[in-house]
């Protein structure tokens, strides 16, 4: 077995010997711990959910005064009192309105880990994974309050530049990380983004 591979089976079996839904939940933790990036009592939108691994450590962290709502084109199956589900495409021009409906006030954190069906043409699969990025950034700038904090999937490529100039316009600090629970030959990094402008 390769290293990468050793890794990945590693978190995998973690997740499930932890009860998190996907390995995934490690990525998060990771963000979480290293810059403080979801607080107790907060609100937090989780764009790209399914199955629900970042749902369940943004539960804890915001704990039971806090409120986390996970958007999927999958259903997410979680019974979580703080976490809502909606089953929705985050191209729907009505996601946000109902995003909106399940929080009490703006986003404190908007997380990200949204990743198109891979076709195996890197390029294409990079150029989609682009877009959705964009998207949620968009996304952020309508239900992220100001000062706010996001957290964001990116595939390494031509347009990193773009998304990450993207990040730099809309927030104090931009963070790139990659994440120990990634697979080492993958090329998934993540933009921690702290401190929205405005
Ligand atoms: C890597 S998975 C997310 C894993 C999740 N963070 C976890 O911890 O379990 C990426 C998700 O993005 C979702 N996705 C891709 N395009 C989407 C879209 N346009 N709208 C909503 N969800 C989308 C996929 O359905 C998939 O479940």
């Amino acid at each position: 077995m390769r290293l990468s591979e050793a890794k990945t089976d590693y978190y995998r079996r973690k997740a499930r010997e932890e009860g998190y839904k996907s390995r995934a939940a490690y990525k998060l933790l990771e963000a979480v711990k290293k810059y403080r990036l979801i607080k107790q009592g907060d609100r937090v939108v989780d764009m790209g959910a399914a199955p629900g691994g970042w749902l369940q450590v943004a539960s804890e962290a915001v704990g039971q005064h806090g409120r986390v709502v996970g958007v999927d084109l999958s259903e997410i199956r979680l019974n979580l009192d703080n976490v809502q589900t909606l089953m929705m495409d985050i191209y729907d021009k009505t996601t946000l309105e109902k995003v909106r409906v399940l929080l009490d006030r703006p986003a404190d954190v908007l997380l990200s880990d949204l990743s198109p069906k891979i076709s195996g043409a890197w390029d294409l699969d990079h150029y989609k994974q682009i877009d959705l990025v964009l998207r949620s950034f968009e996304l952020a700038d309508d239900i992220l309050r100001k000062g706010g904090n996001c957290m964001m999937k990116l595939f390494d490529g031509e347009r990193f530049l773009e998304a990450r100039k993207e990040a730099e316009r809309r927030y104090a600090t931009v963070v790139v990380m990659k994440p120990k629970a990634s697979r080492g030959e993958s090329s998934e990094m993540y933009l921690v983004c702290l401190g929205k402008r405005t």
